[in-house]
């Protein structure tokens, strides 16, 4: 577990005041305790309700736990977490540049299968196709580093598992009805609510590792985003979870997703392509619809048919079937 801060003294103070959530404990007593001093004990109180931990403070009393936090920090997704792999090593950044970045420059090194990089922030977020992707606080960024046991062949339909990984969870946990777009988006009543990206290196022909980096606008105020993109290319219009007032917190739909999406990747690991195929085209709304995809080819237009067993999209087109690897679908 690594934090953008020191968590060491933190924690400390942090699970003392947990486990006596209805006293006050003076920081007298805390220092005496945890043997730091009491300014220490100020300034990780301070940095524990900066990171959203309600701790209530009384004169000559001391200072109780009162309400734990929305933030997805390390050691409360560890808690809820039931998945075998993935996210057993997690890095936490109140802010970064783009979890993505970070994720793939240390997955050069000798890293745990289902590393995790998470940040509250991200003020350099990168989309698909080199885009900019907007990451104030309120959503959900992250991204993680696989080690997969696939072939090359497999690597055009992991976008497509990932994104019904998350589609699935979404309606679990929070009810909505959610669609998957064609790669990888997620969508509700057609305006994105998620995205996702895979850098994926090859070596002697398999996928040796893998950079799943994902973008949820959790609880996010919408028209600020909107201003800045409205008028880039395949804008389609965006969407939030939860609104502003919802109380609604992020670590059930991010412990289940990871959950999710380990199952995937197990049917994925196990040959079981058709399984998924089958699934996200019944999540999917683009089948039998008009569109349009950019491909560096130029503009395809026709009809969306199905996805492939490789997850690429089968169009209609005045009389021919195109198969299409990469792009954005825009519904005509
Ligand atoms: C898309 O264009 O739809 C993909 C968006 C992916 C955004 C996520 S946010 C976490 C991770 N870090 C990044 O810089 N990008 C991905």
């Amino acid at each position: 577990m690594l934090t953008s801060f020191d968590n060491t003294g933190l924690l400390k103070v942090l699970n003392f005041l947990k486990t006596h959530e209805s006293e006050y404990l003076s920081g007298q007593d805390l220092s005496d305790v945890l043997k730091i001093s009491r300014v220490a004990v100020w300034k990780h109180v301070k940095k524990i309700r900066s990171l959203g931990y309600k701790i209530e403070s009384a004169q000559k009393r001391g200072y109780k736990f009162v309400n734990t936090t929305d933030k997805l920090l390390p050691w409360e997704i560890s808690k809820k977490l039931k998945t075998n792999f993935i996210g057993k090593r997690i890095y936490y950044f109140d802010e970064i540049d783009s979890t993505q970045n970070f994720a793939l420059n240390i997955s050069s090194q000798n890293i745990e299968n289902g590393t995790i990089v998470l940040a509250e922030k991200q003020v350099n977020g990168i989309g698909r196709l080199n885009r900019k992707w907007h990451s104030p606080k309120g959503g959900i960024w992250f991204s993680i580093i696989i080690l997969p046991e696939f072939e090359i062949s497999d690597a055009t339909i992991i976008p497509i598992a990932s994104s019904l990984a998350l589609c699935t969870t979404i309606e679990k946990i929070h009810g909505v009805n959610s669609k998957v777009k064609w790669p990888n988006d997620i969508t509700i009543n057609g305006k994105k609510v998620a995205g996702m990206l895979v850098d994926a290196t090859i070596q002697a022909n398999k996928i040796e590792k893998i950079v799943l980096g994902i973008g949820i606008n959790f609880k996010i105020d919408i028209s600020k985003i909107e201003k800045k993109i409205k008028n880039t290319q395949n804008y389609y219009g965006i969407t939030s979870l939860v609104s502003s007032q919802s109380k609604m917190k992020q670590i059930e739909l991010f412990t289940e997703f990871l959950l999710e999406l380990e199952k995937v990747i197990q049917d994925l690991t196990d040959g079981k392509k058709d399984k998924i195929v089958k699934k996200w085209s019944r999540h999917t709304d683009i089948f039998g619809k008009q569109i349009s995809i950019k491909t560096n080819k130029g503009k395809i237009t026709g009809i969306a048919t199905k996805i492939d067993l490789d997850g690429a999209l089968i169009i209609k087109t005045n009389g021919s079937t195109k198969k299409i690897f990469v792009g954005d679908v825009i519904i005509e």
